[in-house]
């Protein structure tokens, strides 16, 4: 068996086509990472190279002290993921402390992991806190409609979360705690990550306006799904602006209230405000 035959890589590899596939990932916008299980580490320990290499992740994330991940490269195309995953993606390690990293597999052409690994590890470490270690995934994508409409909504928790809600039934379903936002900062270090990770302990997802959006999943199918319900959310709400600044008619407060009820969900109620 190769190494880019094994299923954690598989699904890695297929989301990240699907995103590009999406037009989600001009040039080597976004970035992805998975946590990986005992059993992947197993599987691909016979791949490891030998690295005694350690590098700074720029953060500090002890909650991951010793954990493997699959990530992304920065500068890397999407594009390019699933013909030559052994070049676009890594497998890397993290130290005791969860303070370094040293690349284990991948990278073949030289690379270093997304500049993005400070917020991705935030994320992981809050996500692997509150979900008892069930999610895996982080998602980073440059979503074009999400985007756009971080120019023409109030940069707000409440406001996002109920506008996208109202464009499609099942967002509140799929997204029931809501999504939160986080204001223009410049990307790839520590503050941003420490800004996100933090929307983290709440959300499942967070906008950073002007640039694109972080999904937290618990698998390939779930994080994925999750981007695409709100995107596409997004690109109807973008339509409706399109044609009219306002709604005839929209799902209202009380409906959302039914619709917990019989989906058995919990919709806070700071998103259901009279408008
Ligand atoms: P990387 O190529 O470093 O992953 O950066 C892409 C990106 O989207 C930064 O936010
Ligand atoms: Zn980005």
């Amino acid at each position: 068996m190769e190494m880019t035959e094994i299923s954690f890589i598989k699904g890695f590899i297929r989301m990240a086509d699907d995103g590009w596939k999406r037009g989600w990932h001009e040039r080597n916008g976004g970035n992805l990472s998975y946590r990986m299980k005992d059993e992947d580490v197993a599987a691909a320990r016979p791949f490891f190279k030998k690295n005694e290499t350690w590098t700074d992740i720029g953060t500090s994330v002890p909650g991951l002290g010793g954990e493997f991940f699959l990530v992304t490269g920065s500068g890397k195309y999407f594009r390019n993921v699933s013909l030559n995953p052994e070049d676009s993606i890594a497998v890397i390690e993290l130290d005791e402390k969860g303070e370094r990293y040293r690349i284990l597999w991948g990278f073949e052409g030289g690379g270093r992991p997304t500049s993005e690994l400070p917020s991705h590890l935030m994320n992981h470490e809050v996500k692997k806190r509150v979900t008892d270690g069930k999610y895996r995934v982080i998602y980073h994508a440059h979503t074009t409609n999400v985007i756009a409409l971080t120019f023409v909504l109030p940069l707000s928790d409440e406001v996002f979360t109920r506008e996208l809600w109202e464009m499609a039934t099942e967002c509140p379903v799929v997204f029931p705690s809501g999504i939160g936002v986080v204001p223009w900062m410049v990307p790839g270090g520590r503050d941003i990550a420490v800004a996100t990770s933090k929307l983290m302990e709440k959300y499942d997802v967070a906008v950073w306006a002007h640039h694109g959006l972080f999904a937290a999943g618990e698998d390939f199918d779930l994080t994925f799904g999750l981007m695409h319900t709100v995107e596409k959310s997004a690109e109807i709400l973008v339509k409706v602006l399109s044609i009219t600044p306002h709604k005839l008619q929209t799902i209202k407060p009380d409906d959302f209230r039914s619709l917990a009820k019989d989906f058995n969900v919990t919709l806070p109620e700071r998103f259901l405000y009279e408008k």
